[in-house]
């Protein structure tokens, strides 16, 4: 079959797709419909934490739906209240709320950020700041709140109130006025470039925040889920933000996204206030018991840590000419190139049967499942090194 053709013929163009059609994986390797191997350096954009067909995941899921797949928030159910309990003791924060993506995380943020403020200080208080080269989503609210300009246009008029800064105190400082309740940012911007913030900068944020009683909220749904080594990367900053939002990772393959508020923020929502049909599937959270089973497991976040500290080493010895700099914490990592050919290299890593992404025109970005060994990443920044080397 031409799944080319079919595509074109029948989905709408949103993504810049590569002509390969996957159809099994297990580990950390995908398999194509001509049986072709790849090893997957992206985690399906940092999806697949637990690779593909861990068997833990596997009965997790497959228990869950064979015995009930949905029944609706006007109900409890098992594996939300499971999910809930293990990500609150994981994290600092006090209470979840569940639903299905990144975006509607980020939504759910905002949200109640300016509940918050609206019951303390009234109306007028509502601006979110973000960062410029953050990235938040593509609802029409959270594409406002991401700090790119090619973002806001053609989708006119995008949600008021959100203001940029610049990652430094100058901008920030300057940024801040009476109106705004809260900072938005990634620990570690993803889409954006690979930007870990610089610590000084997070520093000032909570300085701010906590002498305005500004929230400070992280956008953890790339960097989130153990990805840095750390459970959340704001974990790196020594920092316990008032919201975060998490997603990606957390179920390990299934849609879902959370809020997570700490005790100041803890009886902000009311009933009728925010709301997902599918927020809290049963399937989705069992699948994420397991991811957070994992996680908390004894020295596996140290693994993780110590996988990046393996790929910063790599590049270190292989001393590659077209490579400025490699940046990020744990297996989030960004190698800048001299050139904007990143998507070159991706696309000849591909014909190589190595996944990476890239983060812009000049940065190649690495997100591999959690569970890579050594050995194949070893391989697998083998290939890329020599990739990189070529162009
Ligand atoms: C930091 C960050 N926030 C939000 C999103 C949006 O997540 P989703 O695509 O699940 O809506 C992304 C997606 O890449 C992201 O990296």
């Amino acid at each position: 079959m031409d799944y080319v053709s079919y595509s074109k013929k029948y989905l709408m163009d949103t993504y810049g797709q590569f002509p390969v059609v996957f159809t099994h994986g297990k580990g950390c390797k995908l398999y194509d419909t001509c049986e072709k191997e790849y090893l997957d350096l992206t985690s399906g954009i940092g999806v697949s934490s637990l690779g593909y067909g861990n068997d833990d995941w596997v009965n997790a899921v497959t228990e869950q739906v064979k015995n009930l797949a949905h029944t609706s928030n006007i109900f409890l159910n098992i594996p939300s209240l499971t999910a809930a309990k293990k990500l609150t003791e994981l994290s600092c924060m006090s209470k979840v709320f569940f639903c299905n993506s990144g975006a509607e995380a980020n939504e759910g943020a905002i949200k109640l950020a300016r509940k918050y403020s609206y019951l303390k200080y009234g109306s007028g208080r509502s601006t979110i700041i973000t960062l410029n080269k953050s990235f938040h989503g593509r609802t029409i609210t959270t594409l406002k709140a991401t700090g790119q300009e090619k973002f806001h246009k053609y989708f006119d008029p995008f949600t008021e109130g959100f203001k940029y800064t610049d990652v430094t105190i100058a901008s920030l400082e300057e940024t801040i006025d009476d109106t705004v309740c809260a900072i938005m940012m990634e620990a570690i911007q993803g889409e954006g470039g690979v930007n870990p913030l610089p610590k000084e900068f997070v520093d000032k944020v909570f300085e701010i925040s906590k002498k305005k009683d500004i929230l400070v909220i992280f956008d953890e749904v790339q960097c989130g889920m153990g990805r840095t080594g750390k459970m959340f990367g704001y974990n790196n900053f020594n920092v316990e933000p008032d919201i975060v939002s998490t997603a990606k990772g957390l179920a390990g393959g299934l849609p879902i996204g959370a809020v997570l508020c700490n005790k100041k923020l803890e009886d902000t929502f009311v009933p009728g206030d925010h709301g997902s049909t599918f927020g809290g599937n049963l399937v989705s959270t069992a699948a994420a018991g397991c991811v957070l089973d994992v996680l908390g497991k004894d020295g596996f976040l140290d693994s993780v840590a110590e996988k990046g500290k393996f790929i910063k080493e790599f590049f270190k010895n292989a001393a590659t000419k077209n490579v400025v700099e490699v940046r990020g914490i744990g297996l989030m990592v960004g190698i800048q190139l001299t050139s904007n050919k990143a998507s070159e290299v991706q696309k000849k890593a591909l014909e190589n049967g190595l996944l990476v992404l890239t983060a812009g025109a000049n940065v190649i970005r690495l997100l591999p499942p959690l569970v890579i060994t050594k050995e194949e990443l070893n391989k697998g920044l083998t290939n890329l090194v020599k990739i990189i080397e070529l162009i």
